[in-house]
């Protein structure tokens, strides 16, 4: 009883008559404007934030205030700035750091990777892109003919303006390792002595520019990391599984996204690995073609699929011969890249279409087979059948394919086209591979696709290795050894095949 009439009094004794419509009103404003969710429980924080507003301003009731917001630009960004929390510190959760450090460039440093695109998004007053980028000066990448560039946002003008300077008291860089203020900080002298500047070389590899995360991004991808944290905290669920699709969307394929503590990427799951602690590498396109036993073939449930975890340590590994990481992907799989990478697969009777837009350095690479039921249902089909539950598969994995290459910037006209596969190896009668070769050319030719080369048919499985940057195609005949392949595909065909009996007849236009 006594704790509610206190706080009764301190409402009474508020400055300005603050009522549940002007909450109201704020929780509103800054929804739509900045995805920021205020809780009941900010009402406090919020009424002695903006009073001081009203005071500066010289009004004397909240709703005249509102209306100065509505027709005044700069209190507009003064409102907003009131109402963010730009909690921050130097190498604040530092195991990010020290993956970027340790994992990160090497990664890069291995495969010569010149080219560095980082995001700080919600930077606030410049402690974390001055991490990012003195740790990157310690890792010698702000020099030796790198093009490292950081990107730092913020919605609020006054703390971005705090972070240009560049300017910190002793106090804050406590934490930063010995080794790192070497190589970012400069002490300051006389009066100065209990400040820290940041080294202009580091200062330099920063762009600093206001952005709300909520409204258009003007830059362009492909990022290599994005640190968002403790900014989607403050948004709603909707608002934060929005900002994690185009976070996706802005990295390059295996970039990193990283959040803070007790955020989390919600359904967006299977776009990412998790690499545990809050960091997430994207995947860009492993994308099965719908194998999931309680699936059905229909289209748009096999477009939920999207998104399998490509074990990186399994399937995304070093090849010491070609001196590059190298995808294994497998039958039903479609994977898509602009990274220095090779895509590899095995393939008997399957086929692999493998794309390229060599103007923006974008390919990929698909692994599938038409499901036919029986031997008659093979024999009797041929490329004019297109509304076959056998072609209807076909196209959807080409158009997987190709869909995902163009939402990453690829320009269909632009498109090269290698085929392979279609071999007789499901033994002699089931001439799976020769219907596999009939469509495959078939779609290439209704689609206007420029072909390049192909390596169709024969009696024997090949090892296919794709550089999706330049198009290059390596093949090797399986003459002795069909036996991996053989079994992969056959559970896959057989998987397919039930996938198809199962199909409900629905039918969904997708593309
Ligand atoms: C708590 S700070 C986090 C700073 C830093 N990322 C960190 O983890 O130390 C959150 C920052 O997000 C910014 N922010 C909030 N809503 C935003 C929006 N819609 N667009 C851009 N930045 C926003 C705030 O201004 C604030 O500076």
């Amino acid at each position: 009883m006594d704790a509610i009439k206190a706080l009764g009094q301190i409402e009474e004794q508020r400055e300005f008559n603050f009522s549940a419509q002007d909450f109201k009103y704020i929780q509103d404003f800054m929804l739509r404007e900045t995805g920021i969710s205020l809780s009941e429980r900010k009402n406090s924080m919020v009424y002695g934030r903006l009073a001081r507003r009203l005071r500066r301003t010289g009004i004397d009731n909240f709703p005249d205030y509102f209306a100065r917001v509505e027709s005044d630009i700069d209190e507009r960004v003064a409102f907003i700035n009131a109402l963010t929390t730009n909690k921050t510190q130097f190498f604040r959760e530092k195991h990010h750091f020290d993956y970027l450090a340790q994992t990160m460039v090497p990664q890069w440093q291995q495969q010569n990777k010149k080219r560095i695109r980082i995001w700080s998004a919600g930077c606030s007053t410049g402690e974390e892109p001055y991490t990012i980028a003195s740790t990157l000066a310690s890792c010698g990448l702000l020099s030796g003919g790198y093009d490292c560039k950081i990107l730092a946002t913020d919605l609020d003008t006054q703390v971005l303006e705090v972070a240009q300077n560049g300017t910190y008291g002793i106090e804050a860089t406590k934490v930063i390792p010995e080794n790192i203020l070497r190589y970012g900080f400069i002490r300051g002298k006389g009066q100065k002595q209990e400040l820290l500047k940041v080294k202009p070389s580091v200062r330099q590899a920063i762009t600093f520019k206001q952005l709300n995360l909520t409204a258009h991004w003007p830059h362009k991808g492909p990022l290599d990391a994005i640190f968002c944290r403790n900014v989607m905290i403050y948004f709603e669920k909707d608002m934060q599984q929005q900002l994690i699709y185009r976070f996706w969307e802005k990295l390059g394929s295996g970039g990193i996204l990283f959040i803070g503590h007790s955020e989390s990427i919600g359904q967006m799951g299977n776009r990412f690995e998790n690499l545990g602690q809050t960091m997430f590498r994207k995947l860009i396109a492993c994308i099965h073609s719908g194998l999931k036993s309680e699936q059905s073939l229909c289209m748009h449930k096999i477009l939920e699929l999207t998104g399998c975890p490509i074990g990186a340590g399994a399937r995304r590994f070093f090849h010491p011969g070609k001196q590059m990481m190298m995808v294994k992907i497998q039958p039903g799989e479609v994977y898509v890249t602009s990274e220095r990478e090779l895509i590899s697969t095995g393939l008997g009777s399957c086929i692999s279409a493998c794309v390229w837009d060599p103007f923006i350095e974008l390919g990929g690479m698909n692994h599938f087979m038409l499901p036919f039921g029986d031997a008659d249902d093979i024999a009797g089909w041929d490329p004019t059948q297109w509304r076959s539950n056998a072609a209807r598969y076909g196209n959807y994995a080409m158009e997987l394919l190709i869909n995902t290459m163009i939402q990453q910037g690829a320009i269909k006209s632009r498109l090269r086209v290698k085929l392979f596969g279609g071999g007789m190896v499901m033994g002699k009668h089931a001439n799976i591979g020769e219907k596999n070769i009939q469509f495959i050319r078939n779609y290439v030719k209704d689609e206007g696709l420029t072909l390049v080369g192909e390596d169709l048919g024969s009696e024997f499985p090949r090892k296919v290795v794709f550089d999706p940057m330049t198009g290059k195609a390596w093949v090797k005949k399986l003459r002795g050894y069909r036996g991996e392949v053989e079994v992969e595909e056959r559970n896959y065909k057989r998987r397919l095949v039930n996938e198809a009996k199962r199909d409900d007849g629905e039918s969904a236009e997708l593309f």
